[in-house]
């Protein structure tokens, strides 16, 4: 059974997840245990509120299957890192709950956060140590963590020598060696400049690609949003909660300026334009 973080209220009806799975007999389908965990991430009617303050997450749900790139995508002060930090199990919803695997998540936000006294190869051994990996595996692990982002050569330079999207590269290992199986990213490409970015993209798809990781990633930019997700999911504002969302089936050889991408970007900012339209009235 996954751990949650607040006991299911009786009051609110259990979704069933896919409970059918492949039949062996192929006559009758057989029922998966229900413990089997068919999401990666389970939000189930969460709403949150800072003490006496607005409701800031109104009654949301969303289900994340594993291995799946999701996108949360709204306008700033929408709720976002609240849901990603209620995910992160960093804070407690006010009602609902919130399924996660019991490894927990990585998380990475803009700042990259690195030790400024310690190299690239010694910030992404920190995490390494502080999972228990032995010493004498940590150094050749850093590496190898370091050269999938392509930074094997920065190993010996401290974060000042390092460029922005270099430093979000160290960050990014840095949260690989953790070796979670959820990987929550909030807004983590928002201060690079646009060459950077994309470059940056290319990178978190391969990563996301070659490791598997289920991966939340937040971002208030909508081109980024369908350059990456595999699924965008529209945030509305006060109170932030779900207003829509979009399935990419062709996730492979995107690229920012690519026309599917464009088309989906108008698409979706339609719909935010109406949401914000729908607020300031
Ligand atoms: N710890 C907190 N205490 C009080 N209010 C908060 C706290 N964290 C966020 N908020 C409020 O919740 C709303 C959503 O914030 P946030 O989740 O940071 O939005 P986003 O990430 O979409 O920009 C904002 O109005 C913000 O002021
Ligand atoms: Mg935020």
């Amino acid at each position: 059974m996954l751990p949650s973080r607040e006991a299911r209220t009786d009051a609110v009806p259990a979704r069933v997840p896919n409970l059918l799975g492949p039949s062996f007999d192929s006559v009758a389908p057989v029922a998966v245990p229900t413990s089997a965990p068919a999401s990666a991430v389970r939000i189930d009617r969460v709403s949150k509120q800072f003490g006496t303050g607005p409701v800031v997450l109104d009654d949301v749900s969303l289900d994340i299957a594993p291995g799946e790139f999701v996108c949360l995508l709204g306008a700033s002060g929408c709720g976002k890192s609240t849901l990603l930090n209620l995910i992160a199990g960093l804070d407690r919803p006010s009602s609902g709950q919130i399924e996660t695997p019991g490894e927990g998540s990585a998380v990475m936000f803009q700042e990259s956060a690195l030790m400024p006294w310690l190299t690239a190869r010694r910030n992404v051994e920190l995490a390494l140590r502080l999972r228990g990996v032995p010493r004498r595996e940590r150094h050749e692990k850093a590496l190898v963590l370091l050269d999938s982002v392509n930074l094997a050569d920065a190993a010996d330079k401290r974060p000042h020598e390092l460029s922005g999207g270099m430093r979000q590269r160290v960050a990014l290992a840095r949260a690989l060696a953790q070796d979670r199986p959820v990987l929550l990213m909030d807004e983590p490409f928002a201060a690079l400049d646009a060459i950077t970015r994309d470059l940056a993209h290319e990178e978190l798809e391969r990563v996301w690609r070659t490791t598997g990781r289920t991966i939340v990633f937040v971002t208030h930019n909508v081109r980024e949003a369908a350059r990456l997700g595999q699924r965008v999911v529209l945030m509305g504002s006060r109170p932030g909660r779900i207003v829509q969302e979009w399935r990419i089936t062709k996730t492979t050889g995107r690229r920012i300026e690519s026309p599917e991408v464009a088309a989906l970007s108008v698409e979706i900012t339609d719909q935010l334009r109406k949401e914000i339209r729908r607020n300031a009235a």
